[in-house]
């Protein structure tokens, strides 16, 4: 299958995204964990994209197409992939239809993870990550084993350096009015199915589970 995750910041996209990709065998495509990474090795790229995700804002279009376009060429992305954080202008949208229609594919299913703002505070701001495998963990909704150290490795987790209240307001921003679009978008396409994503993450992983198996 070839899915695209939306929904703002805090909403849940990197949480589902290891189970749906594990039950699916799919590749996980997460441009903000791309930029990161690249951020932390001071690549042109990094260098270039750095001030603009400081700050909560969108990255260029041509510069996270082109992370996209050259990531979807991996052999293990052929048989299906999961956007996690792309599409998100309504450019970057249609750029993707360009790439996927030169393969001969589409996308097959859009989730919107729809919530209130309100609640996405308290996520943003007692995140933990594990930087290098990318799971995410919860101070109250879902703490490690050991507070301050992944799980799966013993090494120690951070905070991300853009998952501050102040910060969390422009990335809102840029949500609803450069992201939003990119649902009607694709509602228009008929391919969008609506997520509950307030819920617990068992019953969201139920709902995705549903969706994509009808
Ligand atoms: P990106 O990394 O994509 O950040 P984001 O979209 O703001 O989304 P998050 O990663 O913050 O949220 P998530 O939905 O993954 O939440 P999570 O599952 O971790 O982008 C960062 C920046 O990069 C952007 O601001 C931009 O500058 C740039 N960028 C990236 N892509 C771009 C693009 N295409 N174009 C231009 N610029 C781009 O969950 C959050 C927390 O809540 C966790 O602690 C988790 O444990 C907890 N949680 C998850 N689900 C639940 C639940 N159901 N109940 C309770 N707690 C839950
Ligand atoms: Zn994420």
């Amino acid at each position: 299958k070839r899915l695209v995750l939306i929904g703002p910041p805090g909403s849940g996209k990197g949480t589902q995204s290891p189970i749906i990709k594990d039950d699916y065998c799919l590749c996980h495509l997460a441009t903000g964990d791309m930029l990161r990474a690249a951020v932390a090795a001071k690549t042109p790229l990094g260098i270039k994209a750095k001030e603009a995700m400081d700050k909560g804002e969108l990255v260029s279009d041509d510069l996270v197409v082109g992370i996209i376009d050259e990531a979807m060429k991996k052999p293990s992305c052929q048989k299906g992939f999961i956007l996690d954080g792309f599409p998100r202008t309504v450019v970057q949208a249609q750029k993707l239809d360009e790439m996927l229609q030169k393969q001969g594919t589409k996308i097959d299913k859009v989730l919107n993870f729809a919530i209130d703002d309100s609640i996405l505070e308290e996520r943003i701001t007692s995140r933990w990550i594990h930087p290098s495998s990318g799971r995410t963990y919860h101070s109250k909704f879902a703490p490690p084993k050991v507070q301050g150290v992944d799980d799966v490795t013993g090494e120690p987790l951070i905070q991300r350096k853009d998952d501050t209240p102040e910060v969390l307001k422009s990335r809102l921003e840029a949500f609803h009015k450069q992201t939003e679009p990119v649902i009607d978008y694709y509602a228009k396409k008929g391919v969008l199915a609506q997520l509950h994503a307030e819920k617990p993450p068992k019953d969201v992983t139920a709902e995705v589970q549903k969706v994509l198996s009808s």
